[in-house]
């Protein structure tokens, strides 16, 4: 793997400091190939196993860096990454790249971190992001979006040309980390080849010059693949979801097929380029559930099954951490705020069991090498029909790789058999168990550092060379048996210092044979190979070890919560690590003496080669309760006098819009430049005084309200219209709604006001208009029982005027919003004494300060337990983190990332209620989700 430039950051640091330019320094640039078998960097073979992360569901640099190492750390190799134009783009022309959106320092971090990145930038992405990642100022743009369309062709141009460079200087070939770039996303339906050749061309123009590659939906069964023929791209790679989206019923195993990654091309390696690794929560049934559906079963099945079975060398797990759909950053239809999705990390950045099956594959994937290149070969044949084989080799090195596992996938029996196994080191009758949804790759014919590999029942983890000697960790379901046969030119001597291992030796074959259980340690020596400590453990022990690089090569730990990253110096290992509780830490390194954040650790040395001490755990940590909250009333719109001179006279007779608005004028939001949140329209009329009723009809996105006031009394509220598409694209009256009207006398003028939440944007995932252009706000208005002439205005979230920290999707088109009340200075005068909210806008405020430990990692989650017919939009500091939907479910938490939230002084909070009724105000408190003594990061980068 490669290693980060580190002297050239301290040039560069040093000269910022000294303030002269940075000396000109020859980059240290790279070359990367591929073959049919897998990406090369400079000529060394790389299996590329990255977890997908969405920099833009973090809205924090600081905690970038956090998960980033909790990715590092769990033996990925690199990180997939959406790039969301959208995110980026409040206008056409208006681009910002600053703060939370910086891509630069992103790509800095991967780099720092020496994780590998594929940077997706679309144009079109889907992600569950509102419009698929498009802008939502392209619906107003003629031409279909995702074709040759010369109106569409100038957007997404302009965008690439932002973004291209960016990317571009951060390839490997220029010492970078980005290794892929990734044209469109499923690209699959209503398809157009000089779009995709033009995304092509775009990008080698601007100096993109690693491979291209494209992610294909599901199975090759959706053509075109893009791996040949115009339009067609380096690396074509499938996406796959076996396991589907439905989390209410987590034990339904495998309903979308095997999940086997075809090849598409024969001169490409196989890319799976994204593997389902968690799920959205697609009927609400909450992210516990999704992360049972796709938990370590899932994963050891079905990941283990495709590596055999497909011989993928470049993975792209989706998602390793989800994160928040904060602002108005979720698309309408499928998600709410949290985006966890079951992940391995979870949206509040903790590890979970999935991780650790995670770990246990990733270590073993990037130790093996001989598994970047393999072709299938015959498998040993099983004695036992309901245990299966499958199996590839290295034809450099013989090395085998036998997949063993149920050959009915559903089974969940507990089955033994007996290979008949050629390896290339001899036949062998090897024993093997499978219990449940269970899957091993077994190894034979391996050079496993200085040592041979004959055989082993048990999973390879990891080994390493360190202070010249072989350390191996391998591991089996706890209460199984296994063995392990190694081969020596003489008997060596064997030392077992843990755990029930028995020794045998036959004809320079070493068998050790046990039982897994706790953590067995052996001690080989001699026998004219190095030294060797074979370390065997459970699933569980084994997922205790952290594999580090240093400059004085790779270190293990064992123990702590989270190891992020160690150096040596001299006969010290410098660690940083993370604690949940006080424990025992071993490290095995080229050392004598161990150093935690700066302090120093009492350590013995052990029989195993290893130091061992102990760390301290976190202190208990108290949040304060939430109090002296303030309220104040937040729809004066509703009012008769309020003043909407100001506001935009929606008075547009066409649109550009496949939907056709029910009546004119036009009143579509989106028409009028305002593109997030809630829209107010005030429509004013003489009355006739026949009047019986105003027709209505929204679209809000899936489950979205809106609401109606006559001269500011409300007459209720309807649902909005959803998402149309070529599936139901009759879709004349989205949202109607009838409100009768009474008491107008004729001649009196009135005012209707109308409140409408624009929940996101479609996305276009189909690539056709109807969809994604379906426009948001209110699509039609008509007095019944009278012909008075209907005037409205409108007011939203200014896209020209967007929050330049928060970024564009951040607010709505609420007073309060408007007005700043979100904000931590937008206090004063007006507010009172909290009162239960009546329909409408009602905002909440109170400040607290926190001073939590520096050296410790708190989450803090915002709980809500209200319930009513209301919906709470939550501001911190400015920030709009989430949307409580107390009349929907399922999240209650709302994760109040650090960065956001000041950890060390004021912070203020600002709730704005909307109501659908008359409901109750319960204030939600703050809540611990998690607590780990840290060792803080080291000072990022300076700022460019
Ligand atoms: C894929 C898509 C991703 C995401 C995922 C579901 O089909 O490429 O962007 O939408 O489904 O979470």
């Amino acid at each position: 793997m490669r290693r980060p430039a580190v002297g050239l950051v301290l040039v560069a640091l040093l000269a910022t400091l000294l303030s002269v330019p940075a000396p000109a320094v020859a980059t240290r640039t790279h070359e990367v190939s591929y073959d049919r078998y897998s990406l090369s960097v400079d000529g060394e073979r790389v299996l590329l196993w990255s977890g997908e992360f969405h920099y833009f569901r973090l809205p924090s640099q600081r905690l970038w860096r956090d998960v980033l190492e909790k990715i590092r750390a769990a033996g990925f190799t690199g990180v997939s990454l959406y790039v969301n134009w959208g995110y980026h783009s409040p206008a056409p022309g208006e681009y910002d790249f600053t703060g939370v959106r910086d891509v630069d320092a992103l790509l800095d971090l991967t780099e720092e971190l020496g994780l590998y990145a594929v940077v997706r930038p679309g144009p079109y992405i889907n992600a569950e992001v509102s419009g698929g990642g498009f802008p939502a100022w392209l619906k107003q743009v003629p031409g279909r979006a995702r074709s040759s369309d010369p109106g569409y062709t100038r957007a997404y141009r302009e965008w690439l040309a932002r973004i291209n460079p960016i990317i571009a200087r951060h390839q490997v070939t220029r010492g970078g980390s980005v290794i892929a770039y990734n044209v469109e996303n499923e690209y699959a339906a209503n398809t157009d080849a000089t779009y995709m050749r033009d995304l092509y061309d775009t990008a080698r123009a601007a100096g993109i010059d690693v491979p291209i590659t494209h992610n294909q939906c599901c199975d090759a069964s959706w053509t075109p693949t893009w791996a040949s023929g115009p339009g067609a791209v380096d690396i074509p790679g499938v996406d796959d979801y076996p396991q589907s989206f439905e989390c209410q019923t987590p034990d339904v195993w495998g309903p979308w097929g095997p999940g086997l990654t075809e090849r598409l091309s024969d001169h490409a390696p196989v890319y799976a380029a994204e593997y389902q690794a968690g799920a959205i929560d697609l009927n609400r049934a909450g992210y516990d559930r999704c992360r049972e559906l796709t938990g370590p079963a899932y994963l050891r099945y079905f990941t283990k099954s495709n590596l055999i079975a497909s011989g993928a060398t470049m993975f792209g797990f989706y998602m390793a951490f989800g994160g928040t759909n904060w602002g108005w950053l979720g698309q309408p239809n499928d998600v709410y705020t949290s985006y966890d999705y079951g992940a391995a990390i979870t949206e509040s950045r903790q590890l979970t069991d999935k991780y650790a099956e995670f770990k246990r594959q990733g270590y073993f994937v990037r130790a093996v090498e001989p598994l970047t290149r393999t072709d299938p070969v015959a498998a040993p044949a099983s004695d036992n029909p309901a245990v299966g084989t499958l199996a590839r080799a290295n034809p450099d090195t013989g090395t085998q790789f036998v997949l063993v596992r149920h050959s009915d996938p559903a089974s969940t029996t507990d089955d033994v058999s007996t290979l008949d196994w050629s390896t290339p080191d001899g036949r062998y009758r090897v024993p093997v168990r499978v219990d449940g949804r269970d899957a091993k790759i077994l190894v034979a014919g391996y050079d496993l550092g200085g040592q041979r590999l004959v055989w082993s029942s048990s999973e390879i983890m990891t080994h390493e060379r360190i202070a010249g000697r072989d350390v191996a960790v391998l591991h089996g379901r706890a209460g199984e048996s296994g063995s392990t046969v190694l081969r020596y030119a003489t008997r060596p001597s064997v030392r077992v210092l843990a755990g029930d291992v028995r020794t045998s030796w036959h004809d320079g074959d070493l068998r050790l044979d046990y039982t897994h259980s706790g953590l067995a340690r052996v001690l080989v020596s001699g026998g004219g190979r190095p030294p060797l400590t074979l370390l065997v453990g459970t699933e569980q022990t084994s997922a205790e070890f952290w594999r580090l690089d240093t400059e004085a090569g790779p270190v293990l730990v064992r123990g702590t919560a989270l190891a992020r990253d160690a150096r040596v110096s001299g006969q010290t290992l410098h660690l940083r690590a993370d604690t949940a509780e006080p424990g025992e830490v071993e490290v095995f390194a080229p050392a004598r003496r161990l150093v935690v954040g700066g302090e120093p650790v009492r350590v013995r040395s052990t029989a195993s080669g290893s130091l061992s001490g102990r760390l301290a755990g976190p202190d208990p940590v108290d949040l304060p309760r939430l109090t002296g909250w303030r309220h104040r009333a937040g729809s004066p719109e509703t009012a008769p006098d309020f003043d909407d001179s100001a506001w935009t006279v929606a008075d547009h007779t066409t649109s550009t819009s496949p939907v056709p608005p029910v009546t004119l004028p036009v009143l579509f939001a989106g028409d009028y430049g305002f593109d997030h949140g809630h829209v107010w329209y005030r429509g004013h009329f003489t009355a006739t005084g026949t009047e019986t009723a105003v027709n209505l009809n929204a679209i809000t996105g899936k489950n979205g309200v809106y609401q109606v006031w006559l001269d500011g009394r409300y007459l209720g509220r309807a649902a909005g219209g959803t998402q149309a598409d070529s599936d139901a694209p009759v879709n004349p009256a989205p949202g109607p709604g009838t409100f009768p009207l009474t008491g107008l006398r004729a001649g009196q003028p009135a005012v209707l006001s109308v409140l409408v939440e624009n929940l996101g944007h479609n996305d276009d995932w189909t690539a056709e208009d109807m969809r994604f252009k379906q426009p948001r706000g209110l699509v039609g208005a008509a007095l019944a029982g009278s012909d008075a002439a209907l005037t409205w205005r409108i007011q939203g979230a200014d896209r020209h005027a967007t929050d330049p920290v928060r970024g564009p999707l951040n607010t709505g088109g609420l007073y309060g919003e408007r007005a700043g009340w979100h904000l931590p200075g937008g206090g004063g005068p007006g507010w009172g004494a909290p009162r239960d909210p009546g329909p409408g806008v009602s905002w909440y405020r109170t400040t607290f300060r926190l001073d939590l430990p520096r050296d410790q990692d708190v989450p803090v989650a915002l709980r809500f337990t209200g319930t009513g017919p209301y919906r709470a939009q939550l501001y911190l500091n400015g920030w709009n983190l989430g949307r409580y939907t107390a009349d929907l479910g399922p999240q209650h938490d709302f994760v109040l990332p650090a960065g956001p939230l000041r950890e060390h002084g004021p912070n203020t909070l600002a709730i704005a209620v909307v109501a659908l009724d008359e409901s109750t105000w319960d204030a939600p408190e703050l809540a611990v989700l998690a607590n780990h003594r840290i060792v803080p990061p080291p000072i990022g980068r300076l700022p460019k």
